[in-house]
Parts: C-alpha cells; structure tokens; sequence
C-alpha cells in the first residue's frame, strides 16, 4: 500500500494545536511532573486515514509531550486505534488502508521514503488490548526478542536488559525465578506487563498503548496505571482507553475524538487532563465525560 504524505497545507488546520508552554500547561500534571521536559515527541499535522475509499479520522492535528501520558478518549469507532496506529505506521500493513498528512518523530517525517518501516516500529512500540506474548517462548526470549532481532547481543547485555525491563514492567519480582517458564504460564495481567517488558526492552522513544488494561481485573488494572505514571520518567506514552476515570488518574493529556455525522474520527478537544475534566472548552466534550452519549 502508499502512504502519501502532504507537505503543503493549503488550509488552516481545523483542529486546535496547544502551544506549550500555555496557562493550561502551567497547571497540568505534566508542569508539576519534576521530570517533564517541555518538549515535543511526535507533531501530528492534519493527518487522516482510511481503508480503502472510506475515511475512518479526518485531519488530526495535535502536538504530543515528552514524558507524558497522553489519553485518547472517544466512543467506540471513531478511530482511536486507528489514529494510533498511523503513528508507528501500522496502518498502512491492512490491506487498502493508506494514510495522509504528517507525523514527525522527534523532528523526523516518519512517512519519509528514507524512514524503514521496521526501524520505525521499535521506536515506536506497541500493547494491545489482548495481551500478545509469543506463545512458544519463554519469558526471558520474549523481553530479549526485540534486540535479538536486532543482531547479535552478549549474554550478559541481554540478561541486564530483560531484568532492567522486567523491572520498570513492575513484573520481575514475580517472575524472577521462572524466567525459562513459558510466557503462558503467567496470569492475564501479568502477561500484559510482560508485553509492556517486552516493548520498552529496545528502549523505544515512544509507546503506544491501545486499551492495555480494558481485559484485565481491578487490581492489575491498578498495577498498570502505577506501571504507566512511573514510565512517563523515561518514555512518551500514549493510552487509548475507553475507562474515562483511568484517563482522568493517569494521563497528563487527553485528546477527545468523535465521529462526525459523516461517521469519520474529527479531533474535539486537546487539553490538559485536568482541564479536560473540569472545564472543557466544547460541549460534546463535556457531554462525553458526563457520560451523556458514548
Ligand atoms: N481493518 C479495518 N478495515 C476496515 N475498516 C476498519 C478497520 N479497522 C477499523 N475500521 C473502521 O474504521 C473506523 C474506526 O475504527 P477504529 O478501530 O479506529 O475505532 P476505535 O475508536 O478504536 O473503536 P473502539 O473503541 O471500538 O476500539 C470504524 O468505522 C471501523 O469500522
Ligand atoms: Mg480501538
């Protein structure tokens, strides 16, 4: 498939675009976070996606923070995972599917024909909602599995990575002496977190979380949201949840998507998160969170 990329904006972006620092962001969690940096991770500009001739987002033009957790909130369909998965070019791997507009990482155009898909993708890892470990290895292979992928690694380096990474997945006291055990052997939650291992081993500049928590009970829910508020010293995270309290304790910054009547993904609102869920500036936003339609 091809994805185009616009260089040239004829029109103004239609969605708004905050500027950092703001007022806003003087208050956010982000500005009282010691550790954030007020800085950009990834520039979406005017970026829309469709499969085949139907268009799923219209676009979207957004900045997201370094060192945050940045939420997207929206009713089922209006193409959050979508959106997510342009940003590490997933998308454009269904058949059909082609995306256009811009996405810079750290500066870079991630649909520049230099940009390797594959490279790109470690960069800018992946959880899904159904946690996804590879079934026939074992706990230890599938945290080293990305930088075997990536050549060869001494022993020693790969056994220091998967402690360090099961470590920060708040997962390696737990598996600490079964590390050769299948991965099927953990609980539902525990082999989520051991896909959070797994994507923050290659040390990627951002992860992508698209509803990592919506399969799991109350207490590993829990155990992710810590996991996610602690990640945020070292990674740029971006949470797809449908859970709006969730947004509201973990994130920094929530964006509000909704299908138009034309059924296609518009971004409402960008703001602070406690902006967001105090004083929205659109009124669909505050019927969304007032749990009026969605
Ligand atoms: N692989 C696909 N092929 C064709 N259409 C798709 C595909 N995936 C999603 N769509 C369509 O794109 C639109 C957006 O879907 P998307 O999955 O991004 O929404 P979502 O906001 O993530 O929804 P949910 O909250 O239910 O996960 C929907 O109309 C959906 O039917
Ligand atoms: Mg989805």
């Amino acid at each position: 498939m091809q994805s185009s990329v616009r260089t040239h904006m004829e029109s103004p972006p239609v969605n708004v675009r905050p500027q950092v620092p703001s007022p806003d962001a003087a208050t956010s969690p982000a500005a009282l976070h010691p550790m954030a940096a007020p800085a950009v991770a990834v520039s979406v500009e005017k970026l829309s996606a469709y499969y085949g001739k139907m268009q799923a987002i219209h676009e979207i033009t957004l900045d997201v923070q370094k060192q945050n957790v940045t939420a997207i909130i929206g009713p089922s369909g209006c193409g959050k995972s979508t959106f997510l998965r342009c940003l590490n070019r997933m998308h454009e791997i269904i058949p059909g599917a082609h995306a256009e507009g811009m996405v810079l990482l750290n500066n870079e155009d991630i649909y520049a024909p230099t940009m390797n898909p594959v490279i790109l993708r470690r960069r800018v890892g992946m959880v899904f909602q159904k946690a996804n470990p590879f079934p026939s290895m074992s706990i230890y292979d599938n945290v080293a599995s990305g930088l075997k992928l990536a050549g060869r690694v001494p022993k020693r380096h790969l056994d220091e990575v998967v402690e360090r990474s099961l470590i920060q997945a708040a997962l390696w006291a737990e598996v600490k002496d079964k590390l050769k055990q299948s991965a099927f052997d953990l609980s539902g939650g525990q082999q989520q977190r051991l896909c959070i291992a797994r994507a923050i081993a290659v040390q990627p500049e951002i992860v992508l979380m698209d509803e990592p928590a919506s399969a799991l009970d109350p207490i590993s829910t829990l155990k992710i949201e810590d996991l996610m508020r602690e990640l945020r010293n070292e990674y740029t995270i971006i949470i797809v949840t449908h859970n709006l309290q969730q947004a509201a304790r973990v994130s920094d910054w929530t964006a509000f998507m909704l299908g138009a009547e034309d059924r296609i993904g518009h971004l409402i609102e960008y703001a602070p998160t406690t902006k967001m869920f105090t004083a929205p500036s659109d009124q669909r936003t505050e019927q969304y969170i007032s749990g009026r339609f969605g």
